[in-house]
């Protein structure tokens, strides 16, 4: 698989909605390809992909729409762009 043609796969066409701690790290999958959604479990290494995961602190507890379908304009949050995807 060559690293620049790489298009991240939708794990699925919603978001992973996930109750978050206020301070907790995570890795979001940016690939698509983590078995552990919406989670980074080194699959993008392992496939050379070229990607790599975002990780971002909870800013508050609570709900945490991730995107599952990795195609949003505003990872790793979901923004809607799931809605028109083919
Ligand atoms: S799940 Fe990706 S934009 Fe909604």
């Amino acid at each position: 698989m060559s690293e620049k043609s790489f298009q991240p796969k939708v794990a699925q066409k919603s978001p992973f909605v996930l109750e978050e701690e206020a301070g907790k790290k995570r890795a979001w999958c940016s690939c698509g390809l983590s078995t552990n959604q919406p989670y980074c479990d080194g699959a993008h290494a392992r496939e050379t992909t070229g990607m790599s995961p975002m990780v971002v602190t909870c800013e508050t507890s609570g709900k945490v729409p991730w995107c599952g379908c990795k195609h949003t304009k505003t990872p790793p949050y979901c923004d809607g762009s799931h809605n028109s995807l083919p």
